[in-house]
């Protein structure tokens, strides 16, 4: 069955989102958050910080970090682990920075009070503690999600909704000719994350509760142009213009007034740069929004149920996601793969609920 979002339908927007949020900020990380910090009808019970664009201590510092500019700095950010389940860590300072938000910076965040604590203990207890009510999102390589349903089997019944950003069907991968990052850094886990669903499908749960996977055919249709942040900073009320431009010397530093507008803008300016150094344009795929947008229910898609599996022998073909759409392997569907998205419409959505948060901030 496939399933359909349309952003305002019934049960999206009116209600309440409790969200939990597995990422590896991240350049289109921290956009995802900031837009998710920006939503009423969503509420960030937590953030777990998973090690892939850079390590995890950098990762939990940059989602604190974010959180206290976008004023939630009650939001828990948890640690799990510290690398893929079986392979060494492989992280992309080119994509991201050194420090994974490009040329942003940001000041130092408080003490967290659940920071010792367990990000995959947290999840197996917020999800005994709230059977069926909580939507997460992983934009990240699925390590905490995997020890997760090791430890326990039950999660795809408890949750009401997971929304994936990794994979690449029958398209060309970013990280090799065939893988797509996060499925990269760490394949044994999206693997095992993939079998189980298998298996829960198998014993019958229910096709709403497979996780709805945004992968790069459709995530890459979200490709912004330096214009929105010049969209943004008016939106945002800044009196001068923001102008990121292809001919700036780079690493030009953005001296927009708002403090969310410049963050931004010294963070997405790097993947600008990033996505020309790879021939692609001096634009920026922004993978992990269109996500939080699925996650948010605001965004619209469409989707096709498949079985998917991923490559975790072969030398060529390393973290490569296959994705059955026909059956042909006689086994049940074990998610919904994104076939149709709106980035204009999304991009429009991002301007308003991104400019609305700014001014809040200034
Ligand atoms: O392949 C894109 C994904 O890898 C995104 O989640 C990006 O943040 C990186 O983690
Ligand atoms: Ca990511």
């Amino acid at each position: 069955m496939a399933l359909t979002n349309y952003a305002g339908a019934p049960g999206t927007k009116d209600d309440l989102i409790r969200l939990l949020i597995d990422c590896d900020t991240g350049i289109d990380d921290a956009l995802a958050l900031a837009y998710l910090c920006s939503l009423d009808h969503v509420h960030i019970r937590a953030i777990t910080s998973t090690p892939g664009n850079v390590d995890v201590e950098q990762v939990a510092a940059n989602n604190r970090a974010l959180l206290k500019l976008c004023s939630k700095p009650d939001v828990p950010v948890l640690i799990g682990a510290r690398k893929p389940l079986d392979i060494p860590l492989v992280t992309t300072p080119e994509t991201h920075g050194p420090q994974g938000v490009g040329y942003a910076t940001l000041p130092a965040p408080g003490p967290d009070s659940l920071a010792n604590n367990d990000a995959v203990d947290y999840w197996i207890q917020a999800a005994r503690a709230n059977p069926g009510e909580l939507t997460v999102m992983l934009t990240a390589p699925l390590t905490n999600f995997a020890l997760a349903l090791r430890r326990e089997p039950r999660l795809p019944w408890l949750l009401r909704k997971v929304v994936i950003m990794g994979g690449a069907f029958y398209y060309q991968g970013n990280t090799t000719p065939t893988a797509e990052w996060n499925t990269h850094v760490d394949p044994h886990a999206a693997k095992e994350v993939f079998a189980a669903y298998t298996a829960a499908a198998e014993q019958g749960l229910e096709s709403e509760k497979l996780p709805i996977l945004c992968s790069l055919d459709t995530t890459e249709r979200f490709e912004m142009q330096p214009e929105f942040l010049t969209k943004l900073a008016e939106e945002a009320g800044c009196a001068e213009p923001e102008l990121v431009q292809p001919s700036d010397v780079e690493g030009t530093l953005s001296k927009a007034s708002n403090p969310l507008v410049r963050y931004l803008s010294d963070a997405l300016r790097f993947y600008f740069e990033f996505h020309r150094h790879y021939d692609q344009g001096y634009i920026a795929h922004v993978h992990d929004y269109f996500a939080a947008g699925v996650a948010a229910g605001t965004l619209d898609y469409e989707t096709r149920p498949a079985t998917i599996d991923v490559e975790t022998e072969s030398q060529l073909l390393f973290g490569t996601t296959v994705a059955d759409f026909r059956g042909l392997w006689g086994k049940p569907a074990n998610a919904h793969v994104v076939s149709r998205n709106d980035p204009e419409a999304g991009f429009a959505e991002l301007v308003k609920r991104l400019g609305t948060l700014a001014r809040k901030l200034n």
